[in-house]
């Protein structure tokens, strides 16, 4: 057992879950060097034809360059257009170091004892969150992006750098998973739109800080609110995350991410060498 079953009721209690040193020095450095390579070499390939993330501002939403990322390993630019913003989304299937990193650390022993059957990998992002640069993530629930029916998405985000109050940590709501998720955002042919089920606010003043040292492991619940803010520190603010759904749940077609045939959604088992 990777978890106890005090930290299982723990995560089904809050929402969240945060596991400290979870994830050896030596892979977290593997990772920000092969992250280190694909930003190299995405400057090279797709100079051209980046495209500005901003998570206030959904415009970047109807691009192509995003709607066709979901079997692809992209780079996604800042307004600055100078920076990575984020490289995704499907390393975990494409890249062999986080393809290994993925599936090799321990994340799919964690997904078989908090209860997923057959765990299905759909989203990988690298997410730089520069100083001065990388900016906020605004309230949202990972199921509003990746649903399925019923809901099961969970995130495993992987603090590279440490991640402080400062520097744009991860903030939740204890046990705002069990609120009813307030919007969805679906895709229609190549347009994107966000139904609100909920206008109000989420009580965020319930919010509370989950810093994270490198190597931190954060479980997300795909129903649980949570919040970054811009890094307006001086220092970086690196992360590594990977969703995950239950294949026994039945995904929607209405979610933006989609795959060719050729690469469909694998579990945990080895897939590259
Ligand atoms: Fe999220």
């Amino acid at each position: 057992m990777v978890l106890s079953a005090a930290q299982v009721a723990d995560f089904a209690e809050q929402g969240f879950l945060v596991l400290p040193d979870f994830i050896p020095a030596d892979r977290l450095a593997e990772l920000r060097a092969r992250a280190a390579e694909l930003d190299a070499q995405l400057r090279v390939t797709d100079a051209d034809e980046v495209t500005v993330f901003s998570t206030t501002d959904q415009s970047h939403a109807d691009d192509s360059w995003f709607l066709e990322s979901g079997d692809k390993v992209r780079g996604f630019f800042e307004d600055s257009g100078d920076q990575l913003n984020k490289i995704g989304h499907a390393m975990h299937d494409l890249d062999p170091v986080f393809s290994g990193f993925c599936r090799d650390t321990g994340f799919g022993d964690i997904a078989a004892e908090i209860g997923m059957d057959d765990p299905a990998l759909v989203q990988s992002m690298y997410i730089y969150k520069h100083p001065g640069v990388g900016g906020e993530v605004t309230w949202h629930t990972d199921h509003s992006f990746l649903w399925t029916e019923p809901r099961s998405v969970v995130g495993f985000w992987v603090a590279v750098d440490e991640a402080t109050t400062e520097n744009g940590c991860m903030w939740a709501i204890p046990g705002g998973h069990r609120l009813p998720v307030k919007s969805r955002f679906v895709r229609d042919g190549d347009s994107t739109s966000t139904e609100v089920f909920d206008p109000d606010e989420y009580p965020i003043d319930q919010a509370v800080a989950l810093p994270a040292t490198p190597g931190t492991l954060i479980l997300l619940d795909g129903a649980l609110p949570h919040w970054s803010d811009a890094n307006r520190s001086e220092r970086p603010r690196q992360a590594f995350t990977l969703h995950v759904v239950d294949g026994a749940t039945e995904w929607s077609e209405r979610n933006w991410l989609r795959r060719s045939p050729d690469l469909p959604f694998r579990g945990f088992e080895p897939v590259l060498s």
